[in-house]
Parts: structure tokens; C-alpha cells; sequence
């Protein structure tokens, strides 16, 4: 997937709002244009905003902009994912080592991408290792190639179900109000020729008290000491409807997930949206005029409802020791 993609300084992305339909790329040349990418969600997911912010770090650096500025403006995008403020600290780091050299960011742009699609990989071998025969996953949003490096966390352990023949077939919540199942995992499934079924994400308790769903697997934004998970709204519902139906209840992410940091999930703030997204579809509102909106993008999934964490290092549980 080449969704992401640098050259000469000018950070190329694939505008993941236009998707399924067009693919169109988004051209950034400035720091700006990096920071509008990423609130406008021309690209999202957790690894995929950081290591484009670690691309706008290069940028801004390149156009003599101060490394504090840069920092502070590509941080001030979205709040929640933690992979963002991980792959800025890192720039930051390194730009510190040599003198903010842009030639030496831009190497450390490459290998943060480079080495994100090599821990999903592990992540997928990892995942699939959890698993027999013929099973039927449900996933919720899209945390896939388009949502990483490459390949992807929860559809990075898909895949490698589906490569090693172990995969029956996959139910892709719609994840409204972006439709990012519906539209970018679905895309991911086309493409990679996975069986799948898109589900309205009302349907999961019917498909589960029917017994069509083996483990629900899904990716993150952040995970805290005690294993309370932030992803997607409506992930919450899933992991409590799974623990009602005794379903294993997977979180596949890389370690730049975790935030050691803060203890519990309560710590971590919620990205709240404006009222157009949820207020219209296809340009057209649905709802009365006077009516405001709610619209938190991510809940938090308690630890304990979660069966375990697939990461590039083994699959583990809280407390994490990820040296063991
Ligand atoms: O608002 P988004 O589309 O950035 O939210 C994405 C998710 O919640 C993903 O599940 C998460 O970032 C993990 S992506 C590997």
C-alpha cells in the first residue's frame, strides 16, 4: 500500500477520505499542510499519524522552522493516539543528536515507517498463532495497512489468518460516523480477497448470541499500565458484548501503543469531533437543524475485559513487562 510515501521532501498521502471511491493523494510541503492532513483525516490510525508527524518533522526542519514549533504544531493535532507524541519525541531525540540535520530526520522518518511495518508483521504472526481452524473474527474501525506503516495491527493478524488458511471469514463494523469499516477495511478485504461481510455496528450482539463470531479482534490508540484501552467509539460495547457471550476479546498493537505513563484509562483525554460528521452523510443532514450532537471518537475499554494484547513481542497481559 502505498498510502504513504516521501520524496524530495514533500510527504505524499493517500486521502483516506475519498476512499473507497478515488484515490487520491494529498501532497504536504510544509509543516501546516502536514498538521491539516492529520486533523482533517486525510490520514489517520495511531502508527499511520505518527509516522506521518515524524515526516512533518523532517519537512519543517527542512524549511528552517523551529523544532519546537514543529513539535508543538504537529502535537496539537489529535489528542488521543499516543503513537503521535512517541514518533515526535523520537524526532525531536534524534534531531537533538545531529544538529537537526534534515538529511538525518528524514533517515529517521524512513526507519520509524520502516520498522512499524515490521512489528505489525509480528504483531500478525503473533495473533495468528492464538488460533486453530476456520474462525470468524469481527473487527471494529480500520486498524490496517492504511492505519499503520503497512500490513496493520488487528488486520495485520487477519491477514496472516488468512495467508496460513486459518480464516473462515471477517465481520467489518461500519464505524460510524466515519464508516471507516465500512469503507477502508472493507477496501483492505477487496483488495487482499478476505471473505468479509460489512455489519451495521448495531449487529454484533446478534452475530454473537448466534455463535458466528470466534474473538473480536481490534487495534489502538492508547493503552495504560492497567490495560484500559482507548480505540474507536463504540469498541467499549464490543468488549462488554464479547465478555456477555464469552468471546476472546483481542487488542493488537505495537509497544509505541502503551503510555507506561499513566496509570489508567481515566488519564486519557477523548478527541471530541465537530457536529457535521455525525449531522450529515454524503453532504446531506439527517438530523433536525436545532439538534445538537455528541461526538467522542474513541471510548475506553476497561483491562479486564480484554483477553490479551497482541504485540510484536508475544501477546501479554497487564502488568506488561514486555522484557520477559
Ligand atoms: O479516528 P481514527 O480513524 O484515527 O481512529 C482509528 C482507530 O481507532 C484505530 O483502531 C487505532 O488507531 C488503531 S490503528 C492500527
Amino acid at each position: 500500500m502505498r498510502h504513504i510515501s516521501f520524496k524530495n521532501y514533500k510527504l505524499h498521502l493517500l486521502d483516506q477520505r475519498k476512499l473507497p471511491f478515488e484515490e487520491n493523494y494529498i501532497v504536504c510541503q510544509t509543516v501546516e499542510d502536514v498538521a491539516k492532513s492529520i486533523k482533517d483525516m486525510v490520514v489517520r490510525g495511531a502508527p499511520a499519524i505518527g509516522i506521518t508527524a515524524a515526516y512533518g518533522f523532517a519537512i519543517g526542519v527542512k524549511e528552517g522552522k523551529n523544532p519546537e514549533y514543529i513539535y508543538k504544531t504537529l502535537l496539537n493535532t489529535r489528542p488521543t493516539a499516543v503513537n503521535l507524541k512517541w514518533a515526535l519525541d523520537l524526532m525531536m531525540e534524534e534531531g537533538k543528536d545531529c544538529g537537526f540535520s534534515p538529511e538525518k530526520l528524514k533517515e529517521k522518518a524512513i526507519e520509524i515507517h520502516l520498522d512499524d511495518i515490521e512489528r505489525n508483521k509480528k504483531i500478525g504472526e503473533n495473533g495468528a498463532s492464538l488460533f486453530e481452524n476456520n474462525v470468524s473474527i469481527l473487527t471494529h474501525c480500520n486498524a490496517g495497512a492504511l492505519a499503520t506503516g503497512d500490513y496493520g495491527t488487528a488486520l495485520g493478524v487477519i491477514r496472516s489468518l488468512h495467508r496460513q488458511r486459518k480464516l473462515k471469514k471477517v465481520f467489518v463494523d461500519e464505524t460510524r460516523p466515519y464508516l471507516q469499516g465500512a469503507r477502508l477495511t472493507a477496501y483492505e478485504m477487496v483488495k487482499e480477497g478476505i471473505e468479509h461481510f460489512v455489519i451495521t455496528d448495531n449487529t454484533a450482539g446478534l452475530l454473537m448470541s448466534g455463535g458466528e463470531v470466534d474473538a473480536v479482534i481490534v487495534g489502538a490508540d492508547r493503552i495504560a499500565k492497567n490495560g484500559d484501552t482507548a480505540n474507536k467509539i463504540g469498541t467499549f460495547m464490543l468488549a462488554v458484548l464479547a465478555n456477555h457471550h464469552k468471546i476472546p476479546f483481542y487488542i493488537a498493537a505495537p509497544l509505541s501503543t502503551f503510555d507506561l505513563s499513566i496509570e489508567r484509562g481515566s488519564e486519557i483525554v477523548i478527541e471530541e469531533r465537530g457536529r457535521d460528521e455525525v449531522a450529515y452523510i454524503n453532504g446531506k443532514s439527517i438530523i433536525p437543524e436545532k439538534s445538537p450532537v455528541l461526538h467522542y471518537g474513541f471510548d475506553i475499554t476497561p483491562g479486564n475485559l480484554i483477553s490479551g494484547f497482541i504485540t510484536e513481542k508475544g501477546v501479554f497481559n497487564p502488568p506488561f513487562n514486555f522484557n520477559e
